[in-house]
């Protein structure tokens, strides 16, 4: 297909200018793409990056994703509308959030949604650039009706930056507490320093600006980005990205982290948290970032996450798309530890079951794709397993429990591996599952106390994995997983 040269003009080229027949083409093009996924969430053409609305609203999960539909680039960005009735299929639906105002003409960036009767509400930071290529944030409501359709509003909700504050002014996160309604919002100070701002709904179309909430300064970095609030097994848990965060705080290996800060409690009168607070990434994998929460009708906290990072590219571009987002994951708070466990109804995709007992080297064929692998891991265990696709290894995940360490290696286009490493606690018995997809892996240990999370290239559709341990292994469990998206 034709070569776009992607600069500032073509990236922010209206909607209406590009034609049926550049989508087609590019349709085209991604269909010959490896490493389509077959069970996570994934743009039809173009760019995904961040979840932003995630909310049970009339009877179904709703999920908007960032996107840049005309090539996978970060161009003018809008959100793109699915829905679900059980969090594993995803219907595409006719609802978009597009860019084009006067307070969104040049992208409708991340935010969140809150259900309002009988409105999901799609609160997003509109970005303006003047003439100068300075930027302006507006914190827009736009909402999405039950015959899923959007309408936006003709006023911000937040119109101006507070005083002390820069332009980097975005990713609106709305919530409930104690019968109040707040909004947390992403932000950089004049002195370049992240912070997060309050704002509370003090009647129904003003949200007063409140403060900052009071963290630690080398918690924040010099931008936060996507903040958002959940309150977990009686604790109250900070998810957002600090831009520039200290590596000796957290020993974070991609470029930006996206972090849980467990506190016991949270003041929002004097935007303090209260008691004991620990911090941690949420996933020590190779991407993962613009983490989104949100409360299910059953109780349970949930999160989906971009499997992708800002300012790193993918393989797949060169197919005319990029990235992906992260299975829906279940959150609970363990000796104060955030774990993220993936969401029970994942095990509606699993099939074609095999299993093996009592063995030191273990095969499994006939993957067709993708995975999970289950298993229970002693004490004082090592294991190696090793993905297998034609004749090379793309992927290698190797525990050891008796130090309590988890090393991921995947195997880049020049042909070297990178690792990344991820710790839970030594000397138990801890279970593990590792589950692929095409060219995305997930694996969640000890529960979910540690998920390591990211992308792969294989040179062929991965078709077997080879786990060879020390001691034997009791049993072992693999299935495949059934095709869950019609994003082909
Ligand atoms: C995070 C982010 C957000 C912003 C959006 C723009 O990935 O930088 O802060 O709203 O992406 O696409």
């Amino acid at each position: 297909m034709k070569q776009i040269l992607w600069n500032r003009k073509t990236r922010y080229r209206p909607y209406t200018s590009w034609s049926q027949h550049h989508i087609d083409q590019l349709r085209a093009h991604v269909a010959t793409s490896p490493w389509r996924t077959q069970n996570h969430i994934q743009p039809f053409t173009g760019l995904l990056n961040d979840p932003c609305a995630f909310n049970y609203f009339n009877g179904k999960w709703h999920l908007f994703y960032q996107q840049y539909p005309y090539g996978p680039v970060h161009g003018l960005k809008s959100w793109h509308h699915l829905t679900s009735s059980d969090l594993v299929t995803w219907q595409d639906s006719q609802g978009q959030l597009l860019p084009g105002g006067k307070y969104d003409s040049h992208g409708v960036y991340t935010g969140s949604g809150y259900v309002e009767g009988s409105t999901l509400h799609l609160v997003y930071t509109g970005n303006v650039r003047d003439k100068f290529w300075n930027r302006h944030s507006y914190q827009m409501d736009a909402i999405l009706n039950t015959e899923n359709q959007v309408f936006k509003t003709s006023q911000p909700m937040i119109a101006s930056v507070p005083v002390g504050y820069t332009n980097e002014f975005r990713d609106p996160y709305v919530f409930d507490y104690k019968k109040q309604r707040y909004c947390l919002v992403g932000s950089q100070t004049q002195n370049r320093k992240g912070t997060i701002l309050l704002y509370k709904q003090t009647s129904h179309d003003f949200w007063q600006f409140r403060g900052h909430i009071q963290l630690p300064q080398v918690l924040t970095g010099y931008m936060v980005e996507c903040p958002n609030i959940a309150f977990v097994d009686g604790h109250v848990v900070l998810i957002y990205c600090p831009q520039g965060l200290s590596r000796d705080v957290l020993p974070y290996e991609n470029i930006y982290p996206n972090i849980a800060v467990i506190a016991d409690d949270i003041d929002l009168v004097n935007r303090k948290l209260i008691g004991k607070v620990s911090v941690q990434q949420l996933d020590d994998g190779f991407e993962f970032y613009a983490a989104r929460v949100t409360d299910a009708p059953d109780g349970r906290r949930l999160l989906i996450s971009w499997i992708g990072l800002p300012e790193v590219n993918s393989p797949t571009e060169r197919y005319g798309w990029a990235h992906c987002l992260s299975y829906v994951r279940t959150l609970h708070v363990r000796d104060h530890h955030l774990c993220l466990s993936p969401c029970k109804e994942l095990n509606k995709l699993l099939s074609k079951h095999q299993q093996q007992n009592n063995a030191s080297t273990i095969t499994f064929n006939n993957l067709c794709g993708t995975a999970e692998i289950a298993l229970k891991v002693q004490a004082d265990q090592q294991i190696c397993i090793k993905l297998h696709a034609s004749d090379s290894t793309p992927l290698k995940v190797l525990i050891d429990t008796s130090i309590g360490k988890t090393v991921i290696s995947r195997l880049t286009s020049h042909g070297f591996f990178e690792q990344r490493t991820g710790c839970f606690p030594a000397q138990k018995n801890i279970d593990l599952r590792l589950f692929i997809d095409e060219s995305v892996f997930e694996c969640f240990v000890d529960d979910g106390f540690l998920c390591m999370s990211g992308r792969f290239y294989p040179s062929a559709q991965p078709q077997s994995v080879i786990i060879e341990c020390i001691k034997e292994i009791p049993c072992i469990d693999c299935w495949n997983l059934e095709r869950s998206n019609d994003i082909r």
